[in-house]
């Protein structure tokens, strides 16, 4: 079994076709595709946005019953199904179900012209499942046949955005380690990072798996109970139980990206001056002038490898759970342990008044 990354983020919303108007007009997320009754998807309507590598399904229900629409009861809007490519669904779908993954539909084939598409899907952790896409021939199709596949016509020129570059997970107390554990066994992932988050009395614990391919990554969160509850126990509360709190899209240049979603009128976590005047001594030279991140928010850390850039909106839905990340990479690989921390530091300066 091979996998070669994230194929596509679905998620199940409320109404399909205003998150698409959002995520088209702050974030340039064009509609490449769509579904619904009149193409063999019942009781559903989809959206296929699309950049690049960046594949997202909006999917609301038309009818109670549909899991949709029960999803979205429960939790609101969020992701319900993560798409993985793989080199053989069949091969992919019988090994982790004989590892342990919770069969949740058998492989099937939709084809269309010269693109063939082999789907199967597993359970994940919560209420996620995990689809196995293996696709043959032009990439241009979706699901052929399911999906109705259309040129945007109209939208921003630049391309911000190349793929998504991980997701990150909130999981209830106790159920961080059989979760990794879980990705380890039964997808072959690896534990490539680790750490507990201290932030204004909270604590976290932090576990990052990834596939061999290193294209499929996923940061595991879970509050810790011995402490003051905080910003996670509010996700597992609002979002009732463990999902995804945020999608991280990479991009090859952060500055023209928040610079062109600020202006279209995303909003982005705050960041104290002062975590700027440290910045320089914690991650060393860093070739954008500084005053130009101070003046975005953007926050800068390091690992063994290089810098990566990163900066959060903040929620897209009324329940504060679900939100998005820009990430750049220059030469980093994982993520740097830095950035919560100073960022913590900063603050506590800050409130002293001791810069
Ligand atoms: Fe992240």
């Amino acid at each position: 079994m091979e996998i070669f990354g994230i194929d596509h983020v679905e998620l199940y919303v409320g109404d399909a076709r205003q998150a698409a108007f959002y995520l088209g007009h702050a974030f340039g997320l064009q509609i490449h595709g769509q579904g619904g009754p009149e193409t063999g998807l019942p009781d559903q309507r989809s959206l296929l946005l699309r950049e690049d590598a960046v594949q997202i399904v909006l999917t609301s229900g038309l009818a109670a019953g549909h899991p949709a629409a029960e999803y979205v009861q429960r939790h609101g809007d969020g992701v319900a199904i993560v798409g993985l490519e793989v080199d053989d669904t069949t091969a992919a779908y019988d090994e982790l179900v004989a590892r342990g993954a919770q069969p949740m539909a058998g492989p099937q084939t939709y084809h269309v012209d010269e693109t063939t598409v082999v789907i199967a899907e597993v359970a994940g952790f919560g209420d996620v499942i995990h689809r196995l896409v293996e696709r043959h021939g032009p990439r241009h199709e979706f699901l052929p046949g399911r999906m109705h596949i259309s040129v945007p016509s109209a939208g921003p020129d630049e391309k911000l955005f190349s793929e998504i570059d991980h997701l990150a997970i909130c999981v209830p107390s106790g159920e961080l380690e059989p979760i990794a554990k879980f990705y380890e066994d039964v997808f072959g992932f690896a534990r490539i990072f680790e750490e507990y988050i201290e932030v204004a009395g909270q604590g976290m614990d932090s576990k990052v798996v990834q596939s061999p391919s290193k294209h499929v990554t996923f940061t595991l969160i879970e509050p810790d109970p011995n402490r003051r509850p905080g910003q996670i126990n509010d996700f597992l509360s609002w979002h009732a139980g463990a999902g995804v709190q945020h999608i991280a899209l990479r991009t090859s240049n952060i500055v023209e990206a928040v610079s062109t979603l600020a202006s279209r009128g995303v909003n982005f976590l705050g960041t104290p001056s002062t975590y700027y005047r440290a910045l320089t001594g914690r991650v060393g030279e860093v070739e954008t002038p500084i005053e130009d991140l101070e003046k975005l928010g953007i926050l800068v850390d390091r690992d063994h490898w290089g810098q990566l850039l990163q900066i959060f909106t903040e929620s897209m839905h009324v329940r504060r759970t679900l939100f998005l990340e820009i990430i750049e990479r220059r030469g980093a690989m994982t993520f740097g342990s830095g950035n919560i921390k100073a960022l913590y530091e900063a603050k506590e300066r800050e409130l002293a008044g001791a810069s």
